[in-house]
């Protein structure tokens, strides 16, 4: 793929996506959210690709936020649009029918965090910081970051990290449920491709029907969740490759998966 802020490397069973600003702590300005958008579309549609890996290029930041030299310009009807725009594109990972792994290698503020709390997993380098400072711009949180930072963490952390705009490290994001693990930073990007190999090794429509079941179903009263659970495992029941997996373990061997 020939993009300028956005790297796109298909590994053998993951695509690895890299923000490619870091002069500007890869800040998210428009073009960089549109070779994101073609970076996804390319993974949602390549069958090779089971999973994705998020980073940002450099040490210092995975997304230092949106690109605050844009919305210096905004007004109340290009600002309506310019989030719509980001959400759109956030809402496309966060559905996307494969597992999407946030190796947050620095700074993951404002855009940044809302981005990372868009995929379903989030692996931090030590020297992480997150926070949604958007409060110290006059503005508040665009990018579904009001809204996903309360369901993972809860109303009152959420409330306290997006009233205050105050960073916290990436030890306390784990503490509070806002990331999955923390490693050195050398090690970030094996861990995550660890785990997106892994995932990658699963059957897909079980993959996928996980992520449709837990992201809609958090969404739904317990009944309805549990009433799409069952319908997915119907469908589950349906593909080859769940004979595969069930006699594979029957048989005592490692089940070899084609997606069908
Ligand atoms: N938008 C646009 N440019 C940004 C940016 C952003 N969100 N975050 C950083 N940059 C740019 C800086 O303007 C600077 O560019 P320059 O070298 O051309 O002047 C470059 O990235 C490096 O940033 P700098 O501020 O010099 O690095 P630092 O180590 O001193 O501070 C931060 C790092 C992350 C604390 C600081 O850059 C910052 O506060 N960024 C904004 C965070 C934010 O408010 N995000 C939410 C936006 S809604």
């Amino acid at each position: 793929m020939n993009l300028t802020n956005v790297l796109y490397e298909r590994k053998e069973a993951y695509a690895l996506i890299t923000v490619n600003r870091p002069d500007k702590l890869n800040a998210l300005n428009r073009l960089t959210l549109e070779e994101l958008k073609a970076g996804f579309s390319e993974a949602a549609h390549d069958p090779a690709v089971r999973a994705v890996v998020l980073t940002g290029a450099g040490e210092k930041a995975f997304v230092a936020g949106a690109d605050i030299s844009e919305i210096a310009n905004l007004d109340a009807q290009t600002g309506r649009q310019f989030a719509l725009f980001g959400q759109e594109l956030f809402r496309t990972i966060e559905t996307l029918a494969k597992p999407v792994i946030a190796a947050v290698n620095g700074f993951a503020l404002g855009g940044g965090c809302e981005l990372a709390m868009a995929c379903h997993v989030r692996i931090a380098s030590e020297n992480a910081q997150f926070g949604q400072p958007e409060v110290s711009l006059g503005v508040i949180p665009g990018y579904g970051g009001t809204q996903r930072l309360a369901r993972l963490v809860g109303r009152g952390r959420a409330l306290e990290l997006v009233l205050t705009g105050d960073r916290i490290d990436a030890r306390r994001a784990f503490e509070m449920g806002l990331v999955n693990g923390v490693v050195p930073q050398g090690g970030l990007l094996a861990k995550a491709s660890d785990m997106a190999e892994k995932m990658a090794s699963k059957a897909p429509a079980a993959i996928a029907h996980c992520l449709s079941a837990v992201s809609a179903g958090l969404d739904m009263p317990l009944e309805e969740g549990c009433y799409l659970e069952a319908t997915l495992f119907g469908l589950c029941c349906a593909t080859q490759d769940m004979k595969e997996g069930t006699q594979a373990f029957l048989q005592k061997r490692k089940p070899a998966f084609t997606g069908r």
